[in-house]
């Protein structure tokens, strides 16, 4: 097996790259450098510089590395931007997917997973969100998100791809500090950035009908998710075939409110937050029901929500040395 990993040098998926080499998979990055850092891969795992929109070097990449995988990540992910710009969005999500499927069913290659998210469920009035929850999702990005599954599940069906959907829900922390996220787009990198910029981090809305007023939201470590992207894998290559959607949480509710108590006692920055009024669009409850990823894919997550946040601490600091001085 070789699988190629597209946004291979991005923050999941250098993580899902290197783990999966560590495990002694062959791996081969594809990466646009739109947002990905080519530091993050070791040399050992060959990085090419390209899209997913670009067909003719799909096809190249795939015959000449002897591809028999592929895990997809590469996308755009900024809800707020798929507002602003969906043609975008469409076009590099859904249409980034469709031109890789093509390559993919035309190089014969059998195996396929694909990085959904909790964004297609859009706010569902549920305790804890099975794969079977209705999905409604409320941006632009969710909905290509969406589509991207049916397209994955549609092409696996037509050409005989083995296909997994992993929806992640809310991602955080670094396996090592030099592959942490260094967007400020996830909650715990923009609360770091408040705090380094000597403002106080915001709450938006604590008025849910939550215990604490405040969202709930279920954290999962990226090493964890990795570990997943892993065990998907290795179920394709055991011979599954057909389709598979499943959750990739920890089925544990952290609402905003706790996590920024967490993040002062990592950070030591107790500057009182400032409540906000609610964002549109944002659920007040996103939990998973994990049961179907420990049942398919003998996979679940084993790092603390404390874990995420000092790992990303540590990874916020190396790419901030003006914080301790260094
Ligand atoms: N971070 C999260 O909390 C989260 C949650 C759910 C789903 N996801 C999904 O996980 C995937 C990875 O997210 P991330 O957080 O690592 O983001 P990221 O921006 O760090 O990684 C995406 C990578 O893809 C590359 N890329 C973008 N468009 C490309 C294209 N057309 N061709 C080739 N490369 C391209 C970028 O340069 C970047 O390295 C995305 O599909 C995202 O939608 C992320």
């Amino acid at each position: 097996m070789t699988w190629l990993i597209t946004g291979g040098a991005g923050y999941i998926g250098a993580h899902v790259a290197r783990a999966m080499a560590e495990a002694g998979e062959r791996v081969v990055a594809l990466d646009d450098l739109s947002a990905g850092m080519p530091d993050r891969l070791p040399e050992s795992i060959p990085l090419v510089q390209g899209s997913s929109l670009d067909g003719d070097l799909l096809k190249r990449v795939l015959a000449e590395y002897g591809i028999t995988g592929v895990v997809h990540l590469a996308a755009r992910k900024q809800v707020g931007e798929s507002v602003a710009d969906p043609t975008r969005y469409y076009q590099e999500n859904v249409g980034g997917l469709a031109t890789l499927l093509a390559a993919v069913a035309g190089a014969g290659v059998e195996r396929f997973v694909f990085s959904s998210s909790a964004a297609v469920y859009g706010n569902p009035d549920v305790d804890l969100i099975t794969e079977d929850t209705p999905c409604a999702p409320m941006s632009p990005y969710g909905e290509t998100k969406l589509a991207g599954e049916w397209l994955v599940r549609a092409a696996g069906r037509a050409h005989g791809i083995a296909t997994v959907c992993l929806r992640y829900f809310n991602v955080a922390g670094a396996a090592s500090p030099e592959l942490a996220d260094t967007g400020i787009f996830n909650i715990v990198p923009m609360v770091f950035d408040r705090l380094t910029r000597g403002e106080a981090p915001r709450i938006f809305g604590d008025d849910y009908p939550t215990p604490d007023g405040t969202c709930v939201r279920d954290y999962i470590h990226v090493a964890d998710l990795a570990e997943a992207h892993l065990a998907a894998a290795r179920r394709l290559t055991d011979g599954a075939s057909g389709d598979l959607t499943v959750n990739i949480g920890r089925s544990e509710g952290v609402s905003v409110r706790e996590l920024m108590t967490l993040i002062a006692e990592v950070t030591g920055n107790t500057v009182r937050p400032l409540v906000e009024p609610r964002r549109p669009g944002d659920a007040p409850r996103a939990v998973a029901s994990a049961a179907l990823a420990a049942d398919e894919l003998g996979w679940s997550a084993r790092r603390e929500v404390r874990e995420m946040v000092e790992s990303a601490w540590r990874g916020w600091l190396l790419h901030h040395p003006e914080i301790t001085g260094a």
